[in-house]
Parts: structure tokens; sequence; C-alpha cells
């Protein structure tokens, strides 16, 4: 039966292929002697090509707006019970599912509009995000049916895994511990060490490393395109291409793409914050002078009364931003993530240390180096840093303050801080008050 749907067809991409493996970092040979002294400069280059307004390709039919995160995007195919083939045909029989989506970020995240990275060469339709969330939470691309990506990236537990590392087929457990997956549409290159250089080459590495779900790409392949409500959506979503790998990560990384998280009491206090500064009689003049920007403080002024940070996450606020604290020298920006690597000095007095970024970019600087993570809806996804070694946001707190753990590579923006016990309880509160809401995600309805 041939579908009537061939949306995207003429659309082509060349994706790379991929050489890496998986989430989980591969046993590591021993490192090379060290190189000579690297440049003098810190921090590594930005690993991203940022910058570049989102331009939101138009198809043959007119782009739809859509702010993400908004439900019906990872709701599911609508219905209930097992997904039959009937209604993924219905469903895909709609044209409004693959007209590609013109996205607009949620508040907060907003502000990144100009970090958003691959919608360009993989477009956002309804249809495909659809088909990746089928994919994300299918344990049958796993060897043995037992893991899916949600096995370590579980909604339930700030989209990563309170277990110390990544647990994947029969067990096995890597390195480092399983970072979140939400927000991605603001980050370029994947993992603690970059190695990824785009979603859609992250998504297709877990399959096949040993240690995580423990496939190989062909049978995965295979197993998805004999399941017929998968075989249907991939020829009308990608064309006569069908089941590829590559197309497998493409439609992943589309649904991971979805996967925003809107405002966090944080963003409805910055929203607020320019008007809390003006003397009451200035604001009280703003009522006759501007009725215009006076409407506009009360509804971020009921916004903010509605979603409210305590005073002790003021505080935090102010202490984390602030040039003694520096946090934002790294958790910055929308996602408050540079995107950049840096040594914290975590894990650096093991005998042995974990390398980091140094193992991709060979670059004596690197050493011991990760990728700064985001802060948002950081208490939800414990434990803590690239090995999961921190078990709480006070112990890491306390790691900055003692100035991180010496080594020599230590970043030179880790410094001791003085800090209170009272500064210390603020800043993990203004932590707490980064945790935004959730889109509703459909984790069942997959292909019978
Ligand atoms: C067995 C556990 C496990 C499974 C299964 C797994 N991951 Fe991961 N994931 C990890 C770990 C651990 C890392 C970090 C590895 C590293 O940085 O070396 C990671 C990293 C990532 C990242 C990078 C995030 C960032 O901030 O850079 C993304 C995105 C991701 N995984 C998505 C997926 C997707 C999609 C799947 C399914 C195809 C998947 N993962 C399956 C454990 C897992
Ligand atoms: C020099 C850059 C830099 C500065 C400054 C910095 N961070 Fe970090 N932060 C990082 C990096 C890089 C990591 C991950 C390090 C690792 O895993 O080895 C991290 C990890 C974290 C984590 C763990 C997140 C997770 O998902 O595991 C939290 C929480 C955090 N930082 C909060 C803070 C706070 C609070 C401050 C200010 C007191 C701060 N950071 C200052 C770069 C920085």
């Amino acid at each position: 039966m041939r579908m009537p749907l061939r949306v995207l067809s003429g659309l082509s991409v060349s994706l790379m292929s991929f050489s890496f493996v998986g989430c989980a970092k591969e046993p590591t040979p021993a490192p090379p002697p060290a190189k000579s002294p690297a440049p003098e400069s810190q921090e590594a280059p930005a690993s991203t090509s940022s910058n570049e307004k989102p331009s939101v390709p138009k198809g043959d039919t007119a782009a739809a707006e859509v702010i993400l995160g908004s439900p019906e995007l990872t709701a599911g195919i609508p219905g209930e019970g097992p997904l039959t083939s009937d209604q993924i045909q219905a469903w895909l029989e709609k044209p409004d599912n693959h007209v590609p989506l013109e996205i607009v970020l949620p508040l907060g995240l907003m502000a990144g509009t100009s970090q958003v990275q691959g919608i360009a060469d993989n477009l956002m339709t309804r249809a495909k995000i659809e088909l990746g969330r089928q994919l994300y939470f299918d344990k049958r691309l796993s060897a043995d049916n037992t893991i899916s990506c949600a096995s370590c990236h579980d909604p339930d537990e700030g989209f990563a895994r309170h277990t110390q590392f990544g647990v994947g087929i029969n067990g096995q457990m890597g390195g480092r511990n399983s970072p979140i997956s939400y927000n991605r549409i603001v980050s370029g290159a994947q993992f603690w060490d970059g190695r990824a250089g785009s979603l859609e080459a992250q998504a297709v590495g877990p399959i096949a490393n040993p240690i995580e779900m423990g496939n190989t790409h062909e049978k995965a392949v295979e197993t998805v395109a004999a399941i017929p409500g998968y075989e249907m959506q991939f020829r009308v979503i990608f064309g006569d291409d069908g089941v590829t790998i590559d197309n497998i990560g493409r439609a992943i990384a589309t649904f991971e793409r979805a996967v925003v998280t809107g405002p966090a009491p944080f963003d409805f206090y910055e929203g607020v914050r320019p008007f809390l500064a003006m003397k009451p009689a200035d604001l009280e003049a703003l009522k006759d002078d501007d009725a215009e920007a006076y409407a506009k403080y009360q509804a971020a002024k009921a916004a903010s009364d509605a979603h409210p940070m305590s005073e002790s996450a003021v505080r935090g606020r102010d202490l984390f931003f602030s040039e003694k604290v520096g946090c934002t020298a790294c958790h910055v920006g929308a996602n408050l993530a540079d995107e950049k690597y840096h040594n914290l000095g975590v894990g650096m007095a093991a005998e042995k240390p974990d390398l980091g970024r140094f193992e991709i970019s060979k670059d004596e600087k690197d050493k011991g180096a990760f990728k700064t993570p985001t802060i948002r809806n950081v208490a939800l996804s414990a434990p803590y840093m690239h090995d999961g070694s921190q078990k709480t946001l006070e112990e890491v707190v306390e790691h900055y303050a003692k100035g991180g753990t010496a080594n020599q590579w230590l970043s030179t923006k880790i410094k001791k801080i003085d800090l209170t016990p009272e500064d210390k309880t603020a800043l993990v509160d203004f932590m707490k008050a980064c945790t935004g809401e959730f889109p509703k995600i459909e984790r069942g309805r997959l292909p019978e």
C-alpha cells in the first residue's frame, strides 16, 4: 500500500556516518604521553556554531508557528490503548502533521532563540516528533528488549537517572552519569566531552553501544522495519529511504528538540525584576506616563506572584550572577550553560582520572574538562557531575566554595569563595527556583 503523502521528499540531507559509539564513554585506552604545553588560553573554544538565526525553512506548505513544549506535540497519536496501524495511517494522512513547524521557544528559554541548532537540516514536523517519541520509549531498539533511551533519561528522574552511572543492558555500567536530555535544541555538541557534533549523531550511538542498548545498527533497523506501524511512518516521513539508522537518529533528535522546559520561578522573577528596581514613586508615575509599560509591569508581577521565588532564592540569584561568586562565568545564557568545557577538578584526585574533553581534542588545556551542564531543573536530576560523585546540590556548592579540587588544569575561573551558611542555602534555593514545567509526554502508545 502506498501512502498518499510524501511531503518531505526532495529534501536531501546527507548525514555523516558515525564513528563513535554510544552514550557511555568507551573504555579508554591509556592516555597518550602529554603533548607539549598548550596555548595560554584557559578555556576551550565554543564548540558550536551558534549565533545563526534559527532559519526555519519553508516547505511547500506554509510553516506553522507553534510554541515548543505545547503538550499536543509530545502527547502521542490521539487514542487509548495499543497504537494500531489504522490510527497511525489516519495520523499520517493529516497534512498538518507534515507541515514544517516554525518553532517559538517558551518564556525563559526563548532568550536562546539564536542558539537553536539543527532544525534547518532536519525539519521539525509533528509526525517526526511523534515518531521520535515512540523510538525514545521503545525498548525493542535494544538487543534484548530491556533498555530504551528513557531507561537512562527518564522523565520521572529529571530526564536523567538517579544512579551514579548509566545502567544499560545486563546491568552494565559505564563511568559517567546520565545527563539530562531536555533543552537540547539550544545545545550543539553532545556528551560530557562534546564528542557528538549533533543530536542526530548522538542519538544513534547508544543503540550500538555494548554496555547501553547492546544492539547493532543493522539489527535495530531490521527490527524497526519489521514493525508495520514504524515502516509506514518512516516511509511517509522520510520517503523511499524508509527505515535507516540515520533516519532513526533524525526522528529521535527531533523528539528531543521538542522536549523543552517551560518558565521557572526564576524566569518570572526576571520579568518583574527591572520594575522592582524602580522607586515606588517612579512606578506610580509610570501608571500615568506610560500605560503600556505599566500594564507590562502588572502582568509580570502577577506571573511572578503566581510562581514566587523565596527571599532566599532571590538572594541566591544575586549571588549566582555576582562577580564574587561568579557562577555565570560558565552557567550563562538562556539555558544557563555556556556549552564550553572546564576543569573543576571533579574526579581528578583519582589515580587514573577521566580526562574528559582532552580525549577528544587532545589539547592539553582540556585535561579533566567537561561540558557545562544546564542549571535548569537541576534539582530534579541528582546525582551531579560527569561522574555522579556529588549527591546533592549542597555538596556541589561546597565543592565550589572550597575552590574545586586542585589539579594542574583547574579552570582559572574556579577559586575559593567565601560563603556563609546562609549564602550556600541561598544558592541551592536559587537553583531549585530554576525548575520549570515539563511538556506532557506520552510514554506508551508504541506501534504493535
Ligand atoms: C545505559 C544508559 C543510557 C542509555 C540507554 C542512553 N543513554 Fe544517553 N547518556 C547516557 C550517559 C551515561 C551519557 C553521558 C555519556 C558521556 O558523556 O560520555 C549520555 C548522554 C546523552 C546525551 C547528551 C546530553 C548532553 O548534555 O550532552 C543525550 C542527548 C542522550 N544521552 C540521549 C540519549 C538517547 C536519545 C538515547 C536512546 C537512543 C540514550 N541517550 C540512551 C546514558 C544512556
Ligand atoms: C568555570 C566554569 C564554571 C563555574 C564558574 C561554575 N560552574 Fe557549575 N559546572 C561547570 C562544569 C564544567 C560542570 C560539570 C563538571 C564535571 O562534571 O566535571 C558544572 C556542574 C555544576 C552542577 C552539576 C550539574 C549536573 O547536572 O551535574 C551544578 C549544580 C553547578 N555546576 C552549579 C554551579 C554553581 C552554583 C556555581 C557558582 C557557585 C557554578 N556552578 C560555577 C562549570 C562551572
